[in-house]
């Protein structure tokens, strides 16, 4: 019989390899949650309008720092929104000198703000051939965008027309299939070269459709790509702790202001920033797997990226919290993932240097 259910798990700063922090107001809201736990964060482009060129990222970046100057350590990975016009050489610029950290594939109109995405990826090869020769990596947001498929096939979808087809064309091209819900993507990504990896969000190791869906429609668990059938689910989880190093942390974290989730027509996105570590370490403690968690949190992200891990600590200890029913004020009040739940974790900080 267990004694105590007191546990700390002490491991290596974790990094979040996919956050969209906004703008603005909302920025400088949310942008604490990410940069109080995560050493890195990936910072996704769909702004309005997107980020497209070095000088915007640039901008951007600083905007993040101010919002997060009270953990200086934090550090905004910027990345490149990717446009049918949008040219090789400024991206190769932007990789060069260290402004981009990857470009972004958005098919068009796939998710928010992508209208300005990729029509027609074949018209962007070019612009890919050349983050195939600088080994710039391509995010991608991996959904085929059509009438005739499905919401819950487009990801199926789009591995077999748009990415296979891809990675047989330019073998060397790095890629992160973002969020991946399935089974298939699971699949596709272990059966890969080492240039392929992949981010598992924590809702998409807690939730599936059911839970979006049943006992009442409930608006903050839907996101895109949208949260799949039980099977997937725990596809997703076996990845996860697999040991497999080619999957990693991204929470996908996505803000959007109560009203605007809570409405006919209701955005996609979950704000999860504000308990990430918790409710990963909930999954591993729950799959007997938390010797495998911080793999999958603070050291396969940085072996694909190419860059160091942290050097810092984090501390978590299983003890119950409960999650608040909102974070933030006004007309940017948002509803937290989990909110008013009570879960297993707590994060306690980081270790100072
Ligand atoms: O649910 C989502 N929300 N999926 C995305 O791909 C975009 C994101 C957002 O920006 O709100
Ligand atoms: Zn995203």
């Amino acid at each position: 019989m267990e004694t105590s259910r007191v546990l700390t798990q002490l491991l290596t700063q974790p990094d979040d390899w996919h956050v969209h922090l906004r703008d603005g107001a909302m920025l400088r809201q949310v942008a604490k949650y990410t940069a109080r736990q995560f050493g890195r964060a990936i910072i996704m482009p769909n702004l309005t309008p997107p980020v497209t060129t070095v000088a915007a990222a640039t901008a951007y970046r600083e905007r993040i720092l101010a919002a997060t100057h009270d953990y200086p350590d934090f550090q905004p990975l910027m990345t490149a929104y990717l446009t049918d016009n949008i040219g090789g050489i400024e991206l190769k610029t932007g990789y060069d000198e260290g402004v981009f950290t990857a470009a972004k594939l958005y098919p068009m109109n796939a998710t928010t703000n992508s209208a300005a995405g990729v029509s027609d990826i074949k018209a962007i090869y070019p612009v890919l051939e050349v983050m195939q020769q600088i080994g710039m990596p391509l995010l991608v947001h991996g959904e085929i965008v059509s009438q005739d498929v499905d919401i819950f096939d487009r990801e199926a979808a789009f591995i077999e027309t748009i990415l296979a087809p891809l990675l047989l064309n330019m073998p060397d091209l790095r890629v992160v299939f973002e969020h991946i819900t399935t089974r298939d993507a699971v699949d596709f990504v272990t059966a890969g070269g080492s240039n392929i990896a992949a981010t598992i969000t924590l809702h998409h190791l807690q939730i599936n459709r059911s839970d979006m869906l049943t006992g009442g429609i409930k608006p903050h668990l839907y996101c895109l790509p949208v949260a799949k059938r039980e099977i997937h689910r725990q596809a997703l989880r076996k990845a996860a702790i697999s040991g497999n190093h080619r999957f990693f942390l991204g929470t996908d974290t996505a803000p959007h202001a109560i009203e605007d989730k809570e409405s006919a027509c209701g955005c996609a996105g979950i704000f999860s920033a504000s308990h990430a570590l918790e409710n990963y370490a909930q999954v591993f403690d729950e799959e007997n797997a938390l010797d495998k968690f911080e793999a999958f949190a603070s050291l396969n992200g940085p072996a694909f990226y190419r860059l160091p891990v942290n050097i810092r600590q984090i501390r978590l200890v299983r003890t119950e919290q409960q999650i608040p029913q909102t974070i933030g004020s006004g007309e940017l009040s948002i509803s937290p993932y989990r909110a008013g739940e009570t879960i297993a974790w707590q994060f306690q900080g980081v270790t100072p240097t």
